[in-house]
């Protein structure tokens, strides 16, 4: 049994997530973790909503909300939506926590008295007519390597480079257009150059990555410059150090505060948990693994700057340096990167208009349609283009046709033959070729999705399915009336392949998968499902998160023969069939 530390991105508190969003962290990340649960490794799941820095500012402001008040708003309602989405966060928590400044501080500090965090003058961003910074990503202009004309000041989308927001050509606030004033002002700095001495030496024992991933990551550490961890904000993490902590209009920069969360989101788990050194299993253990899944715009910060920061506070990199009290961190295994889900080509981004809210999705469609569709389509390798026409033709052919009429027709066959799982007599050679099928799938299935190849692995589990299916087809135990024992041999063989299926597509499908497996005569659960759970700290309104006890589910990652004699109920559809119409113009709230 493995730890596993499964780390997602943590979505910012400023608006309700669209399913862009989920495509990249949310989808992946939970498919992943419910295999390895299955698989009986010892999985923490942690996330968390993150509610620092200006893209919170940018939204209270548009609110006439206090920032806070719009974390507390929009943490709300994004856990919501991860509940009924299914994901089975060990905790999805948020950043203005005690807990989360506590650690975020030791970590700066330990990477200041180890040398690599150093104060240094840089040119900032300023609105003329507010006299407020401008943050980097709020500026917008003319990529100077490219010429790309949409890229923003902390980087260009189009050619994929960090950049200062003063190397932008023809700069311009993305807030009202006025160009920006930079100024000199005082930061912190990360010293990156520092660190790539044992970052580069780190990225060479890394395997498997996707290729995009590996190679961004590689150019990245050739182009290492100090970077600001610090910015002229109200609205963040206060910087632990005498002269600077008590400096309002200072605060550490969100992203340095954000990954830390994967740390600090362990710390409060193991404490919630009532077992507050649990988190060292995770973190200090050797042998424990750590996949970080998120999209690629994410990229940076998870494999070069989070490392960085991880291998610096561990006292790793050039000017050495001892370890922060949390003692030597273990480094990212695998950074799982997806790529963008856009529509009709233009980035899924809440900015550019057509947006598709995760909680419209769910209240019509549910959420395993959904999820099925990021595994079997979403952008695991390139970007992609969501369609409803897609969508559509998915569900209703995979979902609905293949899996769900092979479900209810097996079912409701042996239950008007039977009312029970009938006994099977002498099997013949197609009889074990499908059940071998099926057991194979276990080994090809789990493959795929033990390196967090979700399409290939989907894939071959629906590759059972239609074996199942093309065997009932040519077996056709409808016509068998005069051989009862030969019609209960094909209808058991197809009910074990149905189990064997279902299992396989639990990660995928855990809501119909509790479905199936009680249609199937099982009793108990199935598929463990996340709860939304109140909690309070001193001073603070109460707030949710997201926990969940995922161990005592039943469903595990084998074969488990079917019960002879089982009573079976008629069951219901599995899935229901979309509106063909809807593929050509999608619901009347989402229209393009
Ligand atoms: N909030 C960031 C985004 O939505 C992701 C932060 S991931 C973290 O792009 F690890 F830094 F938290
Ligand atoms: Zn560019």
């Amino acid at each position: 049994m493995s730890k596993i530390l499964a780390a997602v991105a943590w979505p910012y508190a400023n608006g309700p997530r669209h399913i862009g969003h989920v495509s990249g962290f949310g989808v992946p990340s939970d498919v992943f973790s419910r295999y390895q649960r299955m698989a009986g490794n010892d999985v923490l799941m942690v996330s968390g909503s993150d509610e620092h820095g200006t893209a919170i500012q940018v939204q209270a402001d548009k609110e006439g909300l206090t920032p806070q008040a719009t974390a507390d708003k929009y943490h709300r309602i994004i856990s919501e939506e991860l509940q009924q989405l299914g994901l089975t966060y060990d905790l999805f928590t948020r950043t203005t926590t005690r807990n989360h400044t506590t650690v975020v501080q030791e970590l700066f500090r330990a990477l200041h008295a180890n040398g690599y965090v150093v104060p240094k003058t840089q040119l900032g961003a300023i609105s003329p007519s507010t006299g407020r910074t401008l943050a980097d990503r709020y500026i917008e202009g003319t990529c100077p390597l490219c010429k790309y004309d949409g890229a923003r000041g902390d980087q260009c989308d189009n050619c994929g480079k960090q950049l200062d927001p003063v190397d932008l050509l023809n700069p311009r606030s993305r807030l009202n257009g006025e160009v920006p004033k930079f100024v000199e002002t005082e930061h912190f700095f990360l010293d990156l150059p520092a660190l790539a001495g044992s970052l580069g030496s780190w990225l060479d024992t890394r395997q498997d990555w996707r290729p995009n991933v590996m190679n961004f990551s590689l150019q990245l550490l050739k182009e290492l410059k100090p970077r600001p961890i610090t910015r002229d904000l109200d609205w963040g993490i206060p910087i632990p150090l005498n002269g600077w902590r008590d400096n309002n209009m200072k605060s550490i920069y969100v992203w340095f505060d954000a990954v830390i969360g994967y740390l600090s989101a362990a710390v409060e788990w193991a404490r919630r948990k009532g077992t507050p050194q649990a988190w060292r299993d995770w973190w200090e253990n050797p042998e424990a693994r750590s996949y970080y899944f998120l999209g690629k715009d994410n990229i940076t910060f998870h494999s070069v700057i989070w490392p960085g920061i991880l291998l610096g506070a561990n006292g790793q990199g050039d000017r050495g340096g001892v370890p922060s009290q949390f003692g030597s961190l273990n480094l990212p295994t695998e950074v799982v990167s997806s790529e963008f889900l856009t529509m009709s080509g233009a980035k899924f981004s809440t900015s550019r208009s057509k947006v598709i809210y995760v909680r419209d999705f769910l209240k019509e469609f549910g959420p395993d349609t959904l999820r099925y569709f990021i595994a079997v389509a979403g952008p695991e390798n390139t970007d992609t283009d969501f369609t409803w026409e897609e969508f559509v033709r998915r569900t209703n052919t995979e979902l609905a046709n293949e899996w769900g009429n092979l479900v209810n027709r097996t079912i409701s066959m042996a239950f008007k033959n039977n009312g029970a799982i009938p006994t099977p007599g002498t099997l013949h050679d197609s009889d074990v070729n499908v059940l071998g099928v099926a057991r194979e799938g276990f080994t090809t299935v789990g493959g795929f999705l033990e390196r967090a190849k979700f399409k290939q692995a989907i894939t071959e589990a629906m590759r059972v399915v239609s074996a199942a299916n093309k065997y009932i087809s040519d077996c056709e135990p409808w016509k068998m009336k005069d051989d009862p024992e030969r019609r209960d041999t094909v209808l058991h063989t197809t009910l074990q392949v149905i189990s064997d299926a279902n299992t396989m597509l639990t990660p995928f499908l855990p809501h119909a998968s509790q479905r199936v497996f009680e249609a199937l005569g099982g009793t108990g659960l199935w598929a463990a499902q996340p709860d939304l759970i109140e909690v309070s700290e001193e001073g603070n309104e109460d707030y949710p998160v997201l926990m969940g006890d995922y161990t005592t589910q039943l469903a595990s990652w084998e074969s488990k023969p079917i019960e002879v004699g089982c009573p079976l109920a008629k069951p219901e559809p599995l899935f229901g069939k979309l509106d063909e119409a809807l593929g050509e113009t999608g619901p009347e709230w989402a229209a393009i």
